[in-house]
């Protein structure tokens, strides 16, 4: 590490005792990219407005793009003294072109300059989630419409409730991850707006062409006041919330595969890739990586809570706090890109076993429900057919009978309204029936298969 800290007039070095509390450079680094294509922007906008000269802005450009280049190859050299990513790329300009270099801060702060590279940052982020939920959103239709036919038992208080689609079980998943979009999208909207050219807090005194730099760095929109511009972390809490909500979702999947692979279940297997055999229990195949993602979702609600509490009660304007924005945030979307990737390889390698579905939907007293509805049809008020049924299950339970294996004599006991036709009731009957929008019939998951897709194809899901 170099010890010439003051060699640069403008910045200076801190002492080593207090140093490493501030010093944010070993994450912020992430944010060169950005730093450094804020800053051309920047310089192109002040040369335009004739604060500085095309030569200055040119030799600034030059030896920003050097130092990108510097960068990805690793022949940079860090500066942790120098606290963070801004001063480490101002310094080497100094190094590079001398006081040339000190033009670039011109009518910006860091205050301004930080919340510009984080904006840039998470905009770019929220593209690759959307992009990866996409995927997600297109395997789960692919594994609907491979096993359209395979009925499952649903479940209500984990207790076997009515058949349904396998389908339309994982169609559900379809929707919660269009609503996280839906978030994300909403999340960059509020991004996209420049803090650029507010300053330290106050605005400037310059005659600076905002709208050329929103333009120029893809920003929808300025901000319009630039107490609250460079103060707002609104963004990153937006993000935060969007990502522990798809967490959410996810840890629900989750903990579905993991009940699924169980052998009380054996509704799926999971790729052999994406489970671990135990040292000691050689038959065992664990879910790792569902459990793995189940688990991180602690840590990105974490993270939201995390920077609710930093804005919490900050006055006005900019807090050295702030810069606790970051580590939280690059950690959670670290952890739900890593965490979609997986969903994403592991997927399309699950085994269905329909047999295996069957023989779990059949159990259980999942028609009771359908029975009831045929007393209904055959003029029974729904309360009193609810009766009915109930008894007949408790009877069925207690003596472990299907209810295909119940004699129509022993049906009679409980009702003289059912006939031979009560053995025509079966799960196919019972999803086919549930054929209104939204529902588990065969040709309505078909159809939201189908639609799906279409919604893709519009970026409309
Ligand atoms: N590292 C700081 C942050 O992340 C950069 C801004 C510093 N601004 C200042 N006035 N000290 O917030």
């Amino acid at each position: 590490m170099s010890n010439n800290k003051n060699q640069n007039p403008v910045i200076k070095g801190l002492s080593d005792k207090v140093g490493d509390f501030t010093v944010s450079l070993h994450y912020d680094r992430r944010l060169f990219k950005q730093d450094i294509k804020g800053s051309i922007v920047h310089a192109s906008m002040l040369c335009k407005q004739k604060i500085i000269t095309l030569s200055d802005k040119d030799s600034i450009v030059e030896a920003l793009l050097e130092i990108e280049s510097e960068i990805e190859t690793g022949n940079f050299l860090w500066r942790p003294e120098l606290e963070d990513i801004h001063m480490n790329i101002e310094a080497r300009l100094h190094e590079k072109i001398g006081s040339v270099a000190g033009k670039l801060h011109t009518a910006r702060s860091r205050n301004d300059q930080v919340s510009l590279d984080m904006r840039m940052y998470v905009k770019d982020s929220i593209n690759i989630i959307i992009r990866q939920l996409t995927t997600l959103q297109r395997i789960l239709l692919d594994i609907a419409s491979q096993n359209n036919d395979v009925i499952i038992p649903g479940y209500t208080h984990l207790q076997k409730a009515q058949p349904v689609l396998f389908s339309h079980h994982l169609l559900a998943y379809f929707e919660m991850l269009t609503r996280d979009k839906t978030r994300f999208k909403e999340a960059y909207e509020r991004t996209d707006v420049l803090p650029l050219g507010s300053g330290a807090l106050a605005g400037l005194p310059y005659d600076l062409d905002r709208s050329y730099v929103a333009r120029e760095l893809g920003f929808s929109e300025i901000s319009q006041n630039s107490m609250d511009a460079v103060s707002d972390r609104d963004f990153v809490i937006d993000y935060l919330s969007a990502a522990s909500i798809c967490m959410m979702h996810i840890s629900r999947f989750s903990e579905e595969l993991i009940l699924w692979t169980t052998e009380e279940f054996s509704l799926i297997k999971l790729p052999a890739e994406y489970t671990t055999g135990s040292s000691i229990m050689p038959q065992k195949r664990n879910p790792d990586f569902a459990e793995i993602s189940r688990g991180k979702t602690g840590r990105v609600y974490g993270n939201l809570v995390s920077i609710l509490t930093v804005l919490k009660g900050l006055p006005m304007t900019y807090n050295r706090d702030l810069q606790e924005d970051k580590e939280g945030f690059f950690d959670s979307h670290d952890t739900l890109a890593a965490v979609l990737e997986v969903f994403l390889g592991m997927l399309p390698g699950i085994q269905v076993d329909s047999v295996k579905a069957r023989q779990a939907a059949e159990g259980g007293m999942v028609l009771a429900t359908d029975l009831a509805d045929y007393l209904v049809i055959k003029g029974v008020p729904f309360r009193e057919a609810h009766g009915i049924i109930s008894e007949l299950s408790d009877y069925a339970s207690t003596n472990h009978k299907l209810f295909s294996e119940i004699s129509l004599e022993e049906y009679r006991g409980f009702s003289m309204l059912f006939d031979e036709d009560v053995y025509e009731v079966s799960v196919e009957s019972s999803v086919n029936a549930r054929n209104t929008v939204g529902g588990t019939s065969f040709k309505m998951v078909q159809q939201a298969i189908k639609l799906g897709y279409q919604k893709l194809e519009k970026q409309d899901a």
